[in-house]
């Protein structure tokens, strides 16, 4: 499974659709708004039903179509009052000429216009119509009166029309609608975050994936590592409201959203891009790397050439970046991880205290169901001695949970005052 933060769950979004061609359009722009996760209801004025078909809608969205604003039916399962109160936002794609007029006037003669009257939710309208209906005086005159009473204009792009026209009126691609709308949510979503989050103004700064350690130009010596947990610390970090710095090895996985990336190769490269963020600031660094502990000696300046039956390649320890960055006077808090066959948390509890970490995750990477590839971990966790917290085990679970859960553990070792503990 991969981890998705366009996917926003639990909003609730009503799309209006009343009568132009671009209803077309609204299909596909209910489609995306579920791909992206959004609960979706449809309300279609009568025009809208003349161009599609409410059973088009009701398919798509998952849920009854809501046409009729007196229809004792259909107010009995979800009137026009709770309707209003279930939407997070209320967007009208297409909103043609007599919807914006009905708005800016405050009409309350069917469905959508009672809706619009009655919900609290930002309102979007898309307008759509012909090129010369546009740019008529009352239609911007309605426009202006909407805007004031704080709709949010999603104006149209200029094009040939249906009517043969060209010229603006024409409605943008259900694509970019729904990207606005989620823009939008995300957005509030960040803002909350950057507030309130666990890791609220906390510059993070995470190594993932493999190294490649060249041997000549077209050599190099690598792991299986595929970077997945670090990107979903990347994403769990973010998402926690801290800003987020991801060194990425070679992998080939989507950058999360909201994170920046910068790409590196050999171990070398990691720790000298590692030093550069320490400058900058950074209050959490987290080394799921898994760097090549060796590099070739003396990389061959032109491709290596078949010559005996043994090829001698010298090798020379690479920097430990974790140990090196811990070593450093204005170190952040420092969490590693370690891989290991065996004696798991034994070799784990020597690295917490030979690296001089904060924190370590550790797992058990001679278990076929999780680890280097999977989609799922499971890990044991420690502190350093000085933070008097126990050590957590963390179940089973997809890389996001166990991402999750490490951001919970972070947050806990940086608000645990240990004084608290011993006045206890
Ligand atoms: O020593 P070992 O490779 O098992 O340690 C694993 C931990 O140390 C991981 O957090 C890894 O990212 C980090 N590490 C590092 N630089 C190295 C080797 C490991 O940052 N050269």
């Amino acid at each position: 499974m991969s981890f998705d933060l366009s996917v926003i769950p639990n909003k609730n979004i009503i799309v209006g659709i009343t009568g132009g061609i671009a209803a077309y359009k609204s299909a596909i722009l209910v489609r995306r708004l579920k791909d992206a996760g959004f609960n979706v209801r449809v309300v279609m004025t009568e025009g809208a039903q003349a161009f599609i078909t409410p059973l088009t809608f009701q398919a798509l969205s998952g849920n009854p179509v809501h046409t009729q604003l007196l229809d004792p039916e259909a107010e009995a399962g979800m009137g026009h009052i709770e309707l209003a109160r279930w939407a997070d936002l209320v967007l009208i794609a297409p909103a043609s000429c007599d919807t914006l007029a009905k708005f800016a006037a405050g009409l309350a003669d069917d469905l959508l216009s009672t809706l619009y009257l009655a919900t609290s939710a930002p309102v979007w309208v898309a307008p759509a119509m012909n090129q010369q209906m546009w740019a008529a005086k009352a239609t911007q005159r309605n426009l202006a009166t909407m805007v004031d009473d704080g709709v949010h204009v999603i104006m149209p792009e200029s094009g040939s029309q249906a009517c043969g026209d060209v010229g603006l009126g024409r409605m943008p691609e259900p694509e970019e609608l729904a990207r606005q709308v989620t823009d939008y949510f995300h957005k509030a979503q960040r803002a909350i975050a950057e507030k309130f989050g666990l890791l609220a103004s906390k510059h993070v700064v995470i190594t993932a994936g493999p190294t490649r350690e060249a041997i000549d130009p077209v050599r190099y010596i690598s792991n299986h590592s595929t970077g997945k947990m670090g990107f979903a610390l990347a994403a769990a970090c973010y998402a926690a409201g801290a800003k987020v710095t991801l060194i990425a090895g070679p992998v080939s996985l989507d950058t999360p959203n909201g994170v920046r990336r910068i790409n590196v190769s050999s171990a070398v490269q990691m720790l000298d891009t590692s030093m550069q963020l320490l400058d900058e600031g950074c209050d959490v660094f987290i080394a799921t790397a898994a760097v090549a502990d060796y590099r070739v000696a003396e990389v061959a300046e032109h491709k290596i050439k078949k010559s005996g039956d043994e090829l001698d390649i010298a090798l020379i320890k690479n920097p430990d970046i974790v140990a090196t960055i811990a070593q450093q006077d204005k170190r952040p808090f420092m969490v590693g991880f370690a891989a290991e066959t065996r004696n798991v948390e034994e070799y784990a509890a020597g690295k917490l205290v030979a690296k001089k970490l904060d924190m370590i995750a550790c797992n058990d990477v001679s278990r076929a169901d999780i680890g280097f590839a999977s989609d799922e971990n499971a890990m044991t966790v420690f502190f350093a001695e000085g933070y008097h917290l126990p050590k957590r085990d963390l179940e089973k679970a997809s890389k996001q949970e166990i991402a999750q859960q490490l951001v919970e553990a972070i947050h806990d070792a940086l608000h645990h005052d240990p004084a608290q503990d011993e006045a206890f």
